[in-house]
Formats: C-alpha cells, structure tokens, sequence
C-alpha cells in the first residue's frame, strides 16, 4: 500500500544491501521508520518487540531470520538452532512455526551447498504469497460488503467495525480484514470503519493510519463502545483477523474480539474472520483449551504511549505506582459466534466440515 505516494510492503529484500529491511512499528502511527535486520538476535528482538506485528508478517520475517542462519551455517544443527530462537518469540500466532517448520524442512532436504540462496528464495516466495492470499481474501469479503451494500438506499455507507490492526502492516500487503475494506473503497462502494482502539498496544491507531492514508472514513473508537453501537444499529458488520484458528473454526484473535463477537451474535450483527490459510493450526480442535496464550508486559498495560504536544514520542502512566498490571494479549472465539470465515479460497463456515470443504489437500496432511 502507499504511504506518503510511495508503494511499500511492509517488509522487503534490499538487493543492494543484501539484507532485509522492515518498517519499525512501534513509532507509527506517528514516524514512518524503516530498520535493517542484520542479525539472529535483530529478528527475535523485532517480534518480541512488535516492530514487526501481526501473523503473516511474522511468519514472512521468520522465514528471512531462517534464510539468515543458512547463509551463515547451512548445518542442520544450525538450522534447528534457529528455528528454536525464533520459535520461542510470540507463542500465540501460528504463522510464526508454519512459516519455521516450512523453511526447515524444505531446507533440510538440500544438499548443504544449496542451502543459503533456496532459503532466501523460499522467503521471497512465502512473502509474495502472503500478497496474493490477502488480495483473494479482499475479493471473497468484497462479495459480502457488495451484498450489504446492495440493500442500503444509495450512498448510505456500509458499517463495518473492526478489532486491532489486521490491515496491510500486519501482513506483507493488503492486510486480511483490511482487504476487503481497500477493494470495496476502490470500487466507489461507500463504506465507514468503526476502528476499536485495541488497548494496551493500541492497534486501532495503526489501522486509523492505514485507513486515512486510503482515504477510508472511518471513527476511532474506545474498546468498549461497540456493543453500544451494535445495540443501536450502527454496525453492519464486523470484520476481524486472526492469529491461530483450529480446525474446528475457533478463532484466536486480539485480546477483546471475543467480547465483540459476543456483542455482535447478541444483537444478529454478522461477525466474520479474515483468515488465511497458513493461520489455520490443524493440530488443535478446542481453541479455549489448546492455544497458548501469550502474556505481555504489565508496563504495556500500566502506560500508554503517544505523542506529545511539543511533538515527541513519550510513555506516561496511567495506574497509582506499583498497581499490578495484567496483560493477556490473546483471547479465543468459540466457532458458533463466527458467522463465516473469510479465506482465499472463499467463505465457509466456521466448523472443520466447513473448512476441510474448502482446503481438503491441507486437512488431510494434518
Ligand atoms: O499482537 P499483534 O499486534 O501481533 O496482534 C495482531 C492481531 O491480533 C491480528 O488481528 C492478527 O495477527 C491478524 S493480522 C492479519
């Protein structure tokens, strides 16, 4: 997507320097900075961190961190090595070890010698897929804001709320419930985004800057105004991503998703999911019980970050001194409050019959 006029993804191979370069997340929606990745140890800190966020993009900057460490020691022993530090960064998306796994493999079964440029051309291939699944994804949800639209009187906007950012940064290109948003605006269909501001980390801020810079109308909102706003029939639907959805349609998501979708089946408001395939985990049925959640830092919770009025970046905080602070970044929606899954192979429902219909080859495997 653009920013300032410019067409970025989000993460991308500088032949020149020959090396990786991201853009550094935790200073937007304020500075547009770009970083180089040089080392292991720069990959794990940019996860952990969340300069780069979001399942896809996390599984695509894996899978470089891996074209890294065979171009340094194509050794199996170095590969698992690797594999085992990158593994060990966010617990909760599953794109991360399906992104490890598929370097892995792929790379173990190669002559040594071979190793180091297959890694990195299997890294260019995960990203450039990541781009055309989310476009799919945008084509396939478009289909259901088309049909919303169909029914309002002529230029009343479709109402779409969202929770955090599964928008453009947070995969290589397009994002997954931001995609349809970005296809339905460029085909003139009116649409309005009602943006959860995603405490702590405050993703909706990312997604407000992505959506402006679009020209999307959208309302930055609190975390707990939407089942106000379903209540009052001002949302039409809610589209959101995911971080680990079982085989059986539970979706991961967000901490505070399941809180919407609660919300929206309370009020008949549709809720679907933005879901790309490497997203599904098919070894896990019952999400509640089986995904790891992961637990983030009390300060996250405990400050809040902006800028400030004399234009600098800052931290201030919000709680008495010492308040403890708990931070579950992750929350888990039972399949039976998702109304349909968003894939790029089209929409099915959240069930393991409704998503082995749509990817028989992957269900199998597993
Ligand atoms: O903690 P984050 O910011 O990495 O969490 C991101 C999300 O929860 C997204 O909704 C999800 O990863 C899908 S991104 C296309």
């Amino acid at each position: 997507m653009k920013v300032n006029g410019t067409h970025y993804r989000s993460l991308w191979w500088d032949e020149d320097k020959d090396a990786l370069q991201i853009i550094d997340q935790r200073w937007l929606p304020h500075e547009f900075r770009v970083q180089q990745v040089n080392t292991l140890q720069d990959f794990a800190d940019a996860i952990v961190e969340m300069r780069v966020r979001g399942a896809p993009l996390i599984g695509a900057t894996a899978a470089y961190g891996m074209a890294l460490a065979a171009g340094s020691d194509p050794s199996d022993e170095n590969l698992d090595k690797a594999w085992e530090y990158l593994d060990k960064t966010r617990p909760t998306a599953i794109n991360l070890r399906w992104a490890l796994n598929r370097c892995r493999a792929k790379l173990k079964a190669l002559p040594e010698g071979d190793r180091a440029a297959a890694a990195l051309q299997l890294a260019h291939e995960i990203s450039d897929e990541d781009v055309d699944i989310n476009y799919r994804i945008g084509q396939n949800g478009l289909e259901i804001i088309r049909r919303i639209a169909a029914g309002k009187p002529d230029g009343e906007p479709v109402r779409i709320l969202t929770h955090c950012n599964a928008g453009w940064i947070a995969t290589v290109d397009w994002g997954t419930a931001t995609s349809p948003m970005y296809q339905a605006h460029d085909e003139n269909i009116a649409i309005h985004v009602w943006v959860d501001e995603t405490r702590p980390r405050n993703q909706g801020a990312l997604t407000s800057w992505e959506l402006g810079s679009h020209g999307i109308a959208h309302t930055y909102i609190t975390d707990n105004a939407g089942g106000h706003l379903m209540q009052h029939g001002q949302v039409d639907l809610v589209i959101t991503g995911t971080d680990r959805t079982t085989r059986r349609g539970d979706v991961c998501n967000k901490i505070g998703t399941y809180l919407k979708a609660l919300a929206a089946k309370a009020n008949d408001v549709p809720f679907y999911v933005a879901l790309p395939s490497p997203t599904i985990d098919w070894t896990v049925e019952d999400g509640v019980a089986e995904i790891p959640i992961e637990e983030r830092l009390e300060r996250e919770v405990t400050h809040v970050q902006g800028l400030t009025e004399d234009g600098r970046i800052g931290q201030v905080q919000v709680t008495p001194h010492g308040t403890p602070g708990g931070n579950p970044a992750f929350d888990v929606t039972p399949n039976h409050l998702v109304t349909g899954l968003i894939t790029e192979r089209g929409v099915c429902e959240a069930s393991a019959d409704g998503l082995a219909g749509l990817f028989p080859d992957l269900a199998k495997v597993a």
